[in-house]
């Protein structure tokens, strides 16, 4: 397996960033899509009968308008060498089987983002079948990061475990799937989509 040697963050929303990244790498081994938006703690998000449209659009737009736009720039500097690992960083909220539970709180905007971010993954996979693309998404858990605040158990380190893990897959590997953190499990432990 080839590792690319250099690592980079880019803002996906652009057009340009994208010629950027098709003309600056003439190919691309690992895509972790980590960026994401979470308004959650706005007062219109404690119910899907008041939620903001304008935020439920913003965060659909980062979450995975982005995500998509730059996987479609993405694969086919992984195509060049038939290898790549794309990792979709989702969460446990956005399983459809969570939404009536009461552990969670509603978040429309959020979890309804994260559940198309699955979707997306579910048919690039499909689109990908046959290749040595893997694609695959996980929730990390709740981790002390600006979104998930002080009071979270778990470092952003132990909660990028599971995106090592899907980044440096087998060919053999994965296809399209939605795993849980695998510090939770001990292992990888596919999540209901
Ligand atoms: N923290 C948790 O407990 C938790 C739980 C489950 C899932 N997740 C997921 O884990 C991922 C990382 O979250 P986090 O906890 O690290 O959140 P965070 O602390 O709020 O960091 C979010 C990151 O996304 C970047 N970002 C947001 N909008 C962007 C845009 N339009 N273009 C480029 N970059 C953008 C931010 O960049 P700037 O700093 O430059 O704005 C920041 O680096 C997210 O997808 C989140 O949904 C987190």
């Amino acid at each position: 397996m080839k590792m690319t040697s250099s690592y980079f963050a880019i803002s996906p929303t652009s057009p340009d960033e994208r010629t950027w990244l098709q003309e600056t790498y003439s190919r691309v081994d690992i895509l972790v899509n980590n960026a994401g938006v979470n308004p959650t703690m706005q007062p219109q998000e404690a119910s899907l009968l008041t939620v903001d449209m304008d935020t439920m659009l913003t965060t659909f737009n980062t979450n995975v308008l982005a995500v998509a736009r730059i996987t479609q720039a993405v694969i086919p500097l992984m195509q060049v060498n038939n290898y790549g690992r794309i990792v979709n960083v989702s969460t446990e909220m956005a399983s459809l089987s969570s939404m009536s539970s009461d552990y969670y709180p509603l978040a429309p905007s959020y979890r309804l983002s994260k559940v198309g971010l699955n979707g997306l993954t579910a048919i690039f996979a499909k689109e990908l079948q046959g290749s040595n693309i893997l694609i695959n998404a996980y929730s990390p858990g709740w981790m002390k990061t600006d979104m998930g605040g002080s009071d979270a158990p778990f470092t952003a380190d132990e909660g990028a475990e599971t995106a090592v893990y899907l980044a440096t897959l087998p060919d053999s590997g994965s296809q399209g799937g939605f795993f849980a953190e695998m510090r939770k499990f001990g292992g990888a432990i596919a999540l209901p989509w």
